[in-house]
């Protein structure tokens, strides 16, 4: 089957920051596809060009069969999407706007009543209904934008950073209904900076960093890929010394050693019953006491790492 959207070499220059840089990739139609990436990635501004707000600088990207450049009000026309900086300037309150929102979406009046009620009381909004918009929280205005998405059901949705700012409970029910709205029949495309909702939530995730798409499987796939099976954090109560550090990677099993902080470190490697036991040993010789030693599953921020060399925290940090 033929992917549902099609990104061609889509680059977006603003004056001299290239925001999205010759951009490849293609979404299955009916799954979610996960754009992860760190602060000022190029998410958004990928987001933006695919719903026709802003144009390409290059390259460009068909939405079903239409192209963004050459039909716009197309390819609209099978989008839904929660921006992820809501406006709400036009109307007053969260059941005005989703109504209205029913109303353009062509649902009857019967329908539409039991619809807001529905989604506005699951996205526990049913109470605030009548409270304007200004007067709400961030996490309760995303969660109206969200109950845009899920009024229309549209065949494409489209949510940047869905639940930023909004508690763990709204979290689980956003992702649950995201699932569900995919499950109905919709292709989602999600931008998140979190690496738990990425991986929860999407059938493939690509990681974006600096405009360039670096990488883009299932979260399974791209866990296995990294090399060692295994890792471990250590954290040491003196900074690791140069020495401490080759003698780590010495070890036949260890594949990686990244210093993470001054105080800790990452191992990646195999056999990590076996292997334990000699870093310790080894670290004791040196003197070098452990603060903590933890076992983990390797996770997307270390797919993250082995691409860009950071961790998704600091490549946040140097790109704000
Ligand atoms: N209208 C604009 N004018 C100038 N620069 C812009 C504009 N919009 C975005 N940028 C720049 O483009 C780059 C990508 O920004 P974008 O908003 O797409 O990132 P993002 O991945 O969505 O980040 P975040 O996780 O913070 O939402 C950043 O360097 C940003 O400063
Ligand atoms: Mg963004």
């Amino acid at each position: 089957m033929a992917p549902i959207i099609r990104i061609t070499d889509l680059t977006k220059k603003f004056g001299n920051v290239t925001a999205v840089d010759h951009l490849n990739l293609e979404v299955e139609e009916g799954e979610i596809l996960g754009l992860l990436g760190p602060n000022g990635a190029g998410k958004t501004t990928t987001i933006l060009m695919l719903a026709t707000v802003i144009r390409p600088t290059d390259g460009t990207a068909t939405v079903g069969e239409y192209d963004i450049r050459k039909n716009p009000e197309k390819v609209r026309g099978l989008l839904g999407i929660a921006f992820q900086e809501p406006k709400m300037l036009w109307v007053s309150t969260p059941w005005d706007i989703v109504n209205w929102h029913a109303k353009v979406c062509g649902l009857s009046t019967e329908e539409r009543k039991r619809r807001v009620k529905e989604v506005l009381e699951s996205l526990e909004m049913w109470e605030a209904r009548h409270r304007n918009v200004h007067a709400l929280s961030g996490g309760m205005r995303k969660r109206v934008e969200m109950a845009k998405v899920l009024i229309q059901r549209p065949k494409i949705a489209i949510v940047d950073e869905p639940t930023a700012q909004i508690d763990i409970v709204g979290k689980h029910r956003i992702w649950n209904m995201l699932t569900e709205l995919r499950d109905e029949g919709s292709t989602i495309i999600l931008a998140t900076n979190e690496l738990y909702e990425a991986d929860v939530l999407s059938d493939r995730v690509g990681i974006i960093h600096r405009g360039k798409m670096l990488v883009c499987d299932t979260p399974k796939k791209l866990k296995d890929s990294i090399l060692g099976g295994d890792i471990i954090d250590i954290q040491l109560e003196e900074a690791a010394s140069p020495d401490i550090f080759q003698e780590l990677k010495k070890f036949k099993d260890v594949v990686d050693v990244l210093q993470l902080k001054p105080f800790n470190l990452r191992i990646y490697l195999n056999k990590v019953e076996e292997v334990i036991p000699k870093i310790v040993n080894m670290l004791t010789k040196k003197d070098s006491p452990i603060v903590s030693l933890r076992m983990t599953e390797p996770s997307l921020d270390d797919v993250f790492v082995h691409y860009t060399g950071l961790t998704i925290e600091e490549a946040q940090k140097s790109g704000e």
